[in-house]
């Protein structure tokens, strides 16, 4: 007992409260244990109240028996989805699973676990790395996947002739970046993808955007809330042409220059010099990053090109599809993935207080990286954390309750088999049932039933059921009846 009072001593002097209680014996066992606790216990509190160590703190219980403490924080950055984050959860991928139905998409979902291969790219992505990356117990190199488009190009490939293109697949996935933690921005979030395999022109870039505008329209966004800045990596390819730099410099040129708002520009130019871009080439970049209208860009480029022509058709696609006050041209967007190739775009708030909402593009030349054909492609990813703060600075966040239609509860003990008997013809009739499961209180029940929303409260009396009948209570009237239980629906 005497070694347990020393070390409530240091715990309360030296780190956050930690309750011990009675240790089973005082061998020396224990003091090495209480060692360990120590570092456990101090661990956690250099980690931000998550505990650092392989091994959780041992402490004893009520019992007197040694068990291990273990954190109820879920890892930094990631989250656990109570019931109440559940509702809102499962709301938001309806929408993105009812959008991407409307337009026709099939589900897809790969493993959270890839080959870490899959991911290295040699543009200096800043994507790599974030990569959760580790040795299996078989000693390959795996990943847990930042994103869903290698997987989904790992699969086009693997399926091959047998699938008939265009192909139109969406997922919604967890992803995994060891990122900075910032508002909207974690450890691990889920994506909604839709993605267009086999559509070399515009028209699939054009009815992707209209797919997440419909998203938007659904949940209360409009045009005055959200926006989507649009360019094309054409723009940069015809420059580099122009001033003779290599096509395989392209995809670590778009990533120096995505980088534009978060480092220095005099950093800019001295990585874009690093891969050997004339100083007059660089100012001409960074200049055209600037052009804010398609007319300013015709100038700049010279006339029609590949990259003027797209965007001028997405812009009329947009008319037609009824989403043109929700786009504007801006070269300054160019993505920070190495594989775009053509159209790029992003949703923002227009208020400018979070980080980008949705992204994508095309990459008509990810396929061939991996030993595939050259299939042209393009999609988007759509994260849950962004939108979900957005909702709540414009307080549409929707009031979701747990449902439940039924809630059925037997009036005496021996009367419980035959509440079940009625929860299961409900069931059976396609009706949601609470089963009160141990004799409680009618103030209880009533008191879980507007906890539930239950909208009939359904009693099973004695006097009733010798009678086959039940008793069930309209919840918003307090309308009262007796009911057969046959024909009870
Ligand atoms: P991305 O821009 O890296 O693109 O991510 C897409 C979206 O995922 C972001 O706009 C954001 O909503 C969300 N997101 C990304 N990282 C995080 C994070 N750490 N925490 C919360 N949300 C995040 C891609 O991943 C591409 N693979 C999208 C794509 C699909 N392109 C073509 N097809």
């Amino acid at each position: 007992m005497r070694a347990i009072q020393i070390v409530t001593t240091r715990l309360s002097s030296c780190l956050r409260p930690i309750r011990l209680e009675f240790v089973s014996s005082s061998s020396p066992q224990l003091f090495s244990n209480t060692r360990r606790l120590l570092c456990t216990a101090a661990a956690t509190k250099s980690n931000g109240g998550r505990s650092g160590s392989i091994v959780a703190p041992l402490v004893a219980n009520e019992e007197g028996e040694e068990v291990q403490k273990i954190d109820v924080n879920p890892p930094k950055g990631t989250r656990d989805f109570a019931p109440e984050d559940m509702r809102l959860r499962n709301w938001l991928f309806n929408h993105f699973k009812e959008v991407s139905r409307l337009f026709g998409y099939e589900e897809v979902d790969y493993p959270v676990l890839e080959t870490e291969a899959l991911f290295i790219r040699k543009a200096g992505e800043e994507i790599r790395d974030q990569l959760y990356c580790f040795e299996d117990r078989g000693k390959r190199r795996v990943a847990l996947r930042p994103e869903l488009t290698p997987s989904l190009a790992r699969l086009v490939i693997q399926k091959g002739k047998s699938v008939s293109l265009p192909l139109k697949w969406f997922a919604i996935g967890q992803c995994w970046r060891y990122e900075r933690m910032t508002r909207g921005r974690r450890r691990e979030h889920y994506q909604w993808n839709m993605d267009i395999i086999g559509v070399p022109q515009v028209t699939a870039e054009a009815e992707l955007i209209s797919s997440i505008v419909t998203f938007f329209k659904r949940i209360g966004i409009t045009a005055s809330d959200v926006g989507f800045k649009v360019s094309s990596r054409k723009v940069l390819q015809e420059m580099l042409r122009k001033y003779g730099v290599p096509e395989t410099l392209f995809g670590r040129v778009c990533i120096i220059i995505d980088k534009i708002e978060k480092i220095p520009i005099d950093e800019i130019k001295k990585e874009l010099g690093s891969t050997g871009i004339s100083e007059d080439a660089i100012e001409q970049l960074l200049q055209v990053l600037s052009v804010k209208s398609l007319d300013d860009l015709e100038d700049v480029l010279g006339g029609a090109g590949e990259a003027i022509a797209d965007l001028k058709q997405l812009f009329s696609l947009a008319e037609k599809f009824g989403y043109s006050e929700w786009i504007q041209f801006d070269a300054s967007v160019v993505r920070g993935l190495a594989y775009y190739t053509g159209i790029v775009f992003e949703g923002f708030d227009r208020k400018g207080n979070l980080r980008a909402i949705c992204g994508g593009g095309r990459y008509d030349r990810l396929l061939p990286t991996y030993g595939g054909d050259d299939i042209p492609a393009c999609g988007f990813g759509f994260g849950d954390a962004v939108i979900v703060e957005l909702l709540k600075e414009k307080n549409l966040l929707p009031e979701l309750g747990q449902e439940v239609e039924n809630i059925v509860c037997a009036l005496e003990k021996d009367l419980q088999g035959a509440a079940a008997t009625v929860a299961t013809t409900l069931r059976s009739k396609g009706q949601t049932v609470d089963l009160v499961l141990e004799s409680k209180p009618l103030k209880w029940v009533f008191k879980r039933a507007a906890r539930i929303n239950a909208r009939r409260l359904i009693l099973v009396g004695k006097t009733e059921w010798e009678d086959g009948s039940v008793s069930v209570k309209v919840l918003s009237s307090g309308e009262q009846f007796q009911v057969k239980l046959n024909d009870l629906e």
